[in-house]
């Protein structure tokens, strides 16, 4: 039978920062489908990049926790600290915290930010319910930019793009698994079964 992933959202007590509790990864595997994190070990014949500090900007993405967790593992293996950027139109939020506390890791929070350790990653999220199309003047500038399942919604903002791009920091990672293929990135030879269109692209700003 196939695999079905479902959450539920459901109130979950901040318990605070441990860094020492790494999530349980029975638990995580439970929150991916079985090709997904197979095609993930993909990323382990690429050159990982040396970021130490980085913000990364993720538009729309959901109650999606664990992608961007799984690459910053796989892709930038000496980060310590990282400020997430999350901005959605739905309220995602505490299907964010459910998801964590399903895994085994324990957060700290304040309004709309949440800080969590990840394997002893430092991460600090941000979680902006917004269009992210009306925020683009006010976004800062970012090291890492994610995204994932965006495709149809951005393909109405002709714009987004080259705006994305103008605000990625000289060195910063786009990920992304449609377009930005017209710009000048520096591009990692990434196997196409990594993104569900078959555009997925990895790229440095050079
Ligand atoms: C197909 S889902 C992908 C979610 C997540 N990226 C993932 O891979 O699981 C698209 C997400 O974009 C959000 N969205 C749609 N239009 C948006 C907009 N204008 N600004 C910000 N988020 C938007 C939706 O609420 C939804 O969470």
């Amino acid at each position: 039978m196939g695999q079905v992933i479902s959450v539920i959202e459901r109130p979950v007590t901040a318990k605070g920062l441990r860094k020492e509790a790494f999530p349980n990864e029975k638990r995580v595997r439970k929150y991916i489908f079985d090709e997904e994190y197979a095609s993930l070990g993909l990323l382990s014949s690429l050159v990982p990049f040396s970021h130490r500090q980085a913000t990364l900007l993720y538009p729309g993405c959901g109650s999606d926790i664990l992608f961007p967790l799984f690459y910053l593992d796989r892709l930038f293996p000496q980060v310590e600290n990282v400020h997430y950027i999350f901005i959605d139109i739905q309220p995602c939020l505490g299907l964010i915290k459910t998801i964590l506390d399903d895994v085994g890791v324990s957060f700290k929070e304040k309004k709309n930010s949440i800080d969590f350790y990840w394997k002893g990653k430092l991460i600090q999220v941000d979680f902006i319910r917004q269009d992210v199309f009306s925020a683009l003047p006010t976004l800062p500038e970012f090291d890492i930019y994610f995204e994932r399942a965006f495709r149809i919604m951005k393909d109405s903002c002709a714009q987004y793009e080259p705006f994305i791009i103008s605000k990625l920091k000289k060195n910063g990672v786009l990920i992304s698994d449609s377009g930005f293929s017209q710009f000048p990135l520096e591009r990692l030879p990434v196997d196409q079964r990594l993104g569900a269109y078959g555009e997925m692209i990895i790229g440095k700003k050079k």
